[in-house]
């Protein structure tokens, strides 16, 4: 364990104990006041005693230090003034030493200012720099742990948000904890405007429109995000959706999405050839005449597998599956034809990606980058990735991503990398990253898609572990 200069002690003790000190204080500068003495100049200034013994690069596991240190800064400044209030009314004491009561004598004052203001006054200015220091696994039993982050946030829904909820009398629940921690990304911390802005509503009131926002803090890392308690808006004029025969295959009723959020005011709008449908990827994703050769009919591209020689490989092993990438669904669709369930990944950057998979039938997973995936190890029939992975991604993210893939496929699951494309200089290094886990090649394929990008597409197997 770390060392540090003073001894710990528990921050609800030294808090209470610091406004004691702050309380002292004040009738520490009436008394100075109402006696006469001198001592000028013996004041010392502190301000660095302590920071020989800890520095910033320490860090504190699992405490919200900073925050803390925050709210010590504004206390110690507030002393520090006092202090120096208190020395010039000793050196004005000092000045007017003729009108002194001759009744007590100059050694007494000493003796008086020393032992009873600056001796106490010093070891209040230790005690509060130490409160900078508490180790979380110091404070005491996990139960006693200062909980991080509350003290971050100002919003009242956040810090009720993020405090741990206890079970009602001192009972474990059935997931055997003893309380309950909401959790939110540490982006939101680095986010605080943006998530207070998000966290402030009238509880019980209609929510603002504002999901957009709510998208935004996500991909950027406040994810998971709060849970809130407003209500969710809707589109007033919303249709039954069509049933699945027809679902499945049919632009959607336009009434049955929010559009305020988007360039588009309907489904129709957000054809390829609009120039103004506010998306870039997956360009002709809401034109069905255009998703329906997807993974069924043979395509210019060699890269491109079809789903009946994928499924083939493995003929009724294949049972439920991850669809991570951009896209309306198109790949589930087909999937649920041949009886296979998959959850298509979806963000709605730029048109309602997630409502439109779920108006087809299908389930939408609102998930980032960042996350991990929601299921647990080795359940996976099959993850198929399209659209979304290609050159941008940084080499260790896409190493943590491909790791928690490998986590939730099931060992003879397939894992489909269709159409990857990247810089033809990269192709090493990714190749590299596919291949690491060692698994088995049914498929590989690499062809050229530009002067200088490569397309890559794979068929592969994770095999048994042994341990
Ligand atoms: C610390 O935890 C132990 C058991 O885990 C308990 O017996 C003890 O009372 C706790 N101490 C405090 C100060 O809460
Ligand atoms: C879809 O199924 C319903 C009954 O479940 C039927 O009435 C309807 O005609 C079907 N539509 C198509 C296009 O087959
Ligand atoms: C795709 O092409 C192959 C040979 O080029 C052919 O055997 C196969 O039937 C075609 N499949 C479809 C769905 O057109
Ligand atoms: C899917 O399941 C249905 C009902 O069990 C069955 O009639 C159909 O033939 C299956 N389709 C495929 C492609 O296996």
């Amino acid at each position: 364990m770390r060392r540090s200069c003073f001894p710990k002690f528990r921050l609800s003790r030294v808090m209470a104990w610091l406004q004691l000190v702050l309380g002292g204080l004040v009738i520490v500068v009436s008394i100075s006041s109402l006696f006469r003495f001198y001592a000028a100049g013996f004041f010392m200034h502190n301000e660095d005693i302590c920071l020989h013994f800890y520095s910033v690069k320490d860090v504190y596991d699992g405490f919200d230090i900073r925050a803390l240190s925050d709210r010590v800064g504004e206390v110690l400044n507030r002393m520090e003034s006092l202090q120096d209030k208190l020395e010039k009314t000793v050196q004005q004491l000092e000045k007017e030493k003729d009108a002194l009561d001759k009744t007590i004598t100059r050694l007494e004052y000493k003796n008086f200012l020393e032992v009873e203001v600056i001796r106490p006054l010093y070891s209040a200015h230790i005690a509060l720099r130490q409160i900078r220091l508490p180790k979380a696994e110091g404070i005491g039993n996990s139960t006693m742990k200062e909980e991080p982050l509350i003290n971050t946030f100002v919003i009242e829904e956040i810090r009720k948000y993020i405090t741990p909820k206890k079970n009602r009398v001192g009972k474990v629940n059935i997931y055997g904890a003893e309380k309950i921690r909401n959790t939110i990304g540490h982006a939101c911390v680095l986010m605080k405007k943006e998530l207070e802005e998000y966290m402030d509503y009238d509880i019980g009131s209609y929510c603002k429109d504002d999901w957009n926002l709510a998208q935004k803090l996500m991909v950027n890392g406040c994810d998971p995000l709060p849970r809130r308690r407003c209500l969710t808006r809707a589109s007033k004029v919303y249709q039954k959706p069509f049933p699945i025969n027809e679902s499945l295959w049919k632009l959607p009723d336009g009434r049955n999405v929010r559009w305020s959020n988007y360039q588009c005011r309907n489904f129709e709008c957000l054809s390829s050839k609009n120039p103004k449908r506010g998306y870039s990827k997956c360009t002709g994703c809401f034109e069905m005449d255009k998703e329906k050769p997807k993974w069924v009919a043979n395509r210019s591209v060699p890269v491109d597998f079809l789903i009946s020689d994928i499924l083939a490989i493995k003929p009724g092993e294949t049972r439920i599956g991850l669809d991570f990438g951009v896209g309306t669904g198109t790949f589930a669709a087909r999937m649920r034809e041949q009886n296979v369930t998959i959850v298509s990944t979806a963000l709605n950057l730029g048109a309602p990606f997630n409502e439109m998979i779920a108006l087809r039938g299908l389930i939408p997973l609102y998930v980032t980058l960042n996350q991990r995936l929601p299921f647990f190890d080795n359940t996976m029939d099959l993850i198929h990735t399209t659209g979304f992975m290609d050159g941008w991604l940084d080499m260790l993210l896409l190493d943590f991503i491909l790791f928690d893939w490998d986590r939730i496929l099931r060992p003879g699951g397939l894992l489909w990398i269709d159409r990857f494309f990247c810089n033809k200089k990269d192709l090493d290094d990714y190749m590299y990253m596919f291949l690491q886990f060692r698994y088995k090649k049914h498929k590989w394929a690499i062809s050229p898609k530009s002067k200088d990008e490569v397309y890559l597409s794979a068929l592969l197997e994770k095999p048994p572990r042994a341990i």
